[in-house]
């Protein structure tokens, strides 16, 4: 078995634009210039992490020369160590040779391209001028607003959005029944609350659980990625909110200490849970909490004492909760509610 058959996200990655998930306008555009022979001079995809513009450089490649696409695709990554010098280098040994089928120029994708300086770019742009007869560039970027104007407007520009939710659930359902893996809905859901509309994260996440165990739950998949679970925040809350400090800190240390959770993390996941509506708290309480949350969130990015200033947190989460009389009930509403 190959590397790519053993890595889910690779083997499956779909290989022709229909079977792409999702981003049905850059297909349709990009379908549209397919068939009237007519690709644009270059292009630029931007958008966030996994959601398919690698992919769709790839399968655009396999669209315009079929099995010789190998031949014809050079693939660069712009965060090589080695700089725009060996970017030229290898644009300038591939352009050399004619291309090889029907399409007139060979491609060249140039992933990260947002990581390159603009005087970099500045090179790069330069390049996509010289070797515009014979080549085409696919840009890749995280962060359109990283590329400079110049690129920009060399391209054809192409947005790719997060993928929603049933888009990357359905996906996963797919993958698990296909590799025989028993996966909870709990378990999708919470594979969802870490990934969001990161398909590779997603993806990356159910395999990672299933090498686990041979049924996943939602804990198997907090566990495998080092998470806390959403309902031992929503207990950790309501315990600071109903005034007992102590036994909190005590929650807190056990997270922060045995599971290893980053006091940042722990912090994100309780602001998250509060504004998310999964424990009840009044507008005014959660207008309070946000710029607590906020001032410690900074204490913390400056480098102070992650326990001291969880604590404090804590504290300050105990005094709106009297405040406000919330957290009279010690139960965790458990589970934490779904987006
Ligand atoms: N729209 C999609 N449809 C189906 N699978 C997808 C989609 N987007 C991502 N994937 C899955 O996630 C993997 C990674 O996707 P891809 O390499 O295209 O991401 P990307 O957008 O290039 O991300 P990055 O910005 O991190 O490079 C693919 O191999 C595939 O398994
Ligand atoms: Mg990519």
């Amino acid at each position: 078995m190959s590397i790519a058959e053993l890595i889910w996200v690779e083997k499956y990655r779909p290989s022709r634009i229909d079977d792409i998930i999702d981003q049905e306008e850059v297909k349709e555009r990009i379908k549209q210039f397919l068939k009237m022979g007519n690709m644009p001079p270059h292009m630029l995809f931007y958008g966030p992490p996994g959601t398919g513009k690698t992919t769709m450089a790839l399968a655009i490649a396999r669209e315009l020369y079929g099995d010789a696409w190998r031949e014809n695709t050079l693939e660069l990554n712009a965060s090589d160590e080695r700089g725009i010098t060996t970017i030229r280098e290898r644009v300038k040994e591939f352009a050399r040779t004619a291309p090889m089928g029907k399409a007139p120029y060979k491609l060249i994708i140039l992933d990260e391209a947002d990581n390159m300086t603009s005087d970099a770019q500045q090179a790069l742009r330069r390049m996509m001028e010289m070797y515009a007869n014979v080549t085409r560039f696919i840009l890749i970027a995280n962060y359109v607003s990283r590329i400079i104007d110049p690129i920009q407007s060399r391209c054809a520009m192409f947005r790719f959005s997060p993928l929603p939710r049933d888009a990357v659930l359905g996906r996963l359902r797919e993958i698990a029944s296909r590799e025989g893996v028993k996966v909870t809905d709990e378990a999708l859901e919470a594979v969802w609350d870490i990934s969001q509309g990161d398909m590779r994260k997603a993806i990356n996440t159910l395999q990672a659980a299933a090498a686990t165990a041979k049924e996943i739950t939602p804990e198997v998949i907090y566990k495998t990625v080092g998470y806390i679970e959403p309902k031992d925040i929503v207990d950790l809350i309501n315990t600071a909110f109903s005034g007992d400090f102590i036994n909190a800190r005590d929650k807190l240390r056990t997270l922060m200490y045995e599971h290893g959770v980053s006091g940042t993390e722990i912090l994100r996941v309780i602001q998250r849970q509060i504004m998310s509506g999964a424990i009840n708290v009044p507008d005014e309480a959660k207008v309070e909490i946000a710029e607590v949350a906020a001032d410690i969130d900074y204490r913390l990015t400056e480098g102070s004492d992650e326990e001291i200033q969880l604590s404090a947190f804590l504290a300050r989460l105990m005094l709106i909760g009297k405040k406000y009389g919330l957290g009279t009930s010690k139960e965790a509403k458990a589970p934490a509610k779904k987006r």
